[in-house]
């Protein structure tokens, strides 16, 4: 039993906010689509609930995302009572991992993607309003403790970090295939298409460098690989096949399944429940899923 959507997009993922709150103010975040304030954050017994109930359909890889993941101090107990799972990662903005990463590694964290708009502190500073210098901490502590690959997002943004691509790829280097670079294009949530670089540039760049280029199946995402290093670009915008492939469904720090990304106006509460109910749930979210844009 699968939880396939009309558009025969079947679900193979989760992605769990568990919480609106976080250190930094990211000029570009999405919030991961959610508007509101919420303070009613999931208990740990209903992330527990949502992710067995998906399991049943065959759902095997969790990422956790925030706001900032880490704000939680109950996030290690959250991934030590999930039952056993292919891939459980996050997404975190690196400031409070260094001296997390043990702890998360050692409840079953398998994989960790940081946010780094830029490596110089001046433009991290900038686009984050924080500090540098702990994500840096925290990117050596995730591949000390394993959490490997790394992923390093990198939204890019005109006249901030759009030519510092190459610097990303030498600082990444050093790791010795334990990090990956993955450039985002922009998504113009909040009046930031200033920023915006022509991504069509950047692919012909990369192109141009590489030895050797994937596809991924998921998003149609190329991988190149260029000197030593693997870079993943990621294009969500206007893209048919983002949406045509796309495998997740994402959960609101409030517990309400989210079928898209970029609506609000078509939310599931499963909060609270038990995860026969939430099973029910599932099954009519993917009557609300439908690709944002269509090809
Ligand atoms: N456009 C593209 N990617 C974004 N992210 C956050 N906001 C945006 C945006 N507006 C990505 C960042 C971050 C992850 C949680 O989401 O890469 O690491």
């Amino acid at each position: 039993m699968q939880l396939t959507d009309a558009y025969g997009r079947t679900i193979r993922s989760l992605r769990i906010s568990l919480t609106n709150r976080c250190n930094l103010k990211c000029l570009y975040c999405h919030r991961e689509g959610e508007t509101r304030k919420i303070n009613n954050e999931m208990a740990c017994r209903t992330i527990g609930n949502i992710v067995r109930a998906s399991q049943a359909f065959g759902v095997d890889r969790v990422k956790f995302s925030g706001g900032e993941p880490l704000i939680r101090d109950d996030f290690e107990e959250i991934i030590k009572s999930l039952p056993r799972l292919k891939d459980v990662s996050a997404t975190t903005n690196g400031t409070f991992l260094a001296q997390r990463a043990k702890s998360l590694a050692e409840s079953g964290l398998d994989r960790i993607n940081i946010s780094l708009p830029s490596l110089s502190p001046e433009q991290y500073r900038k686009v984050t309003g924080g500090n540098i210098s702990k994500v840096l901490e925290g990117i050596d502590a995730a591949v000390d403790w394993g959490m490997t690959p790394v992923k390093l997002n990198m939204v890019l943004l005109k006249g901030i970090n759009d030519t510092e691509i190459l610097k990303m790829m030498d600082f990444i280097r050093k790791f010795e295939g334990k990090v990956i670079l993955q450039l985002i294009e922009l998504m113009d949530f909040r009046g930031t298409a200033q920023y915006q670089v022509d991504i069509n540039e950047v692919e012909k760049f990369l192109e141009s460098r590489a030895s050797k280029i994937e596809e991924r199946v998921m998003h149609r995402r190329k991988k190149y690989h260029i000197g030593g290093v693997e870079v993943e670009l990621v294009r969500p915008i206007d893209n048919s096949h983002f949406c045509a492939n796309c495998n997740r469904l994402r959960v609101t720090s409030d517990g309400r399944l989210k079928p898209c990304l970029f609506r609000n106006d078509n939310l599931v509460d499963v909060n609270n429940k038990e995860p026969s109910e939430i099973m029910e749930l599932m099954k009519l979210t993917m009557d609300k899923r439908e690709p944002f844009y269509k090809g």
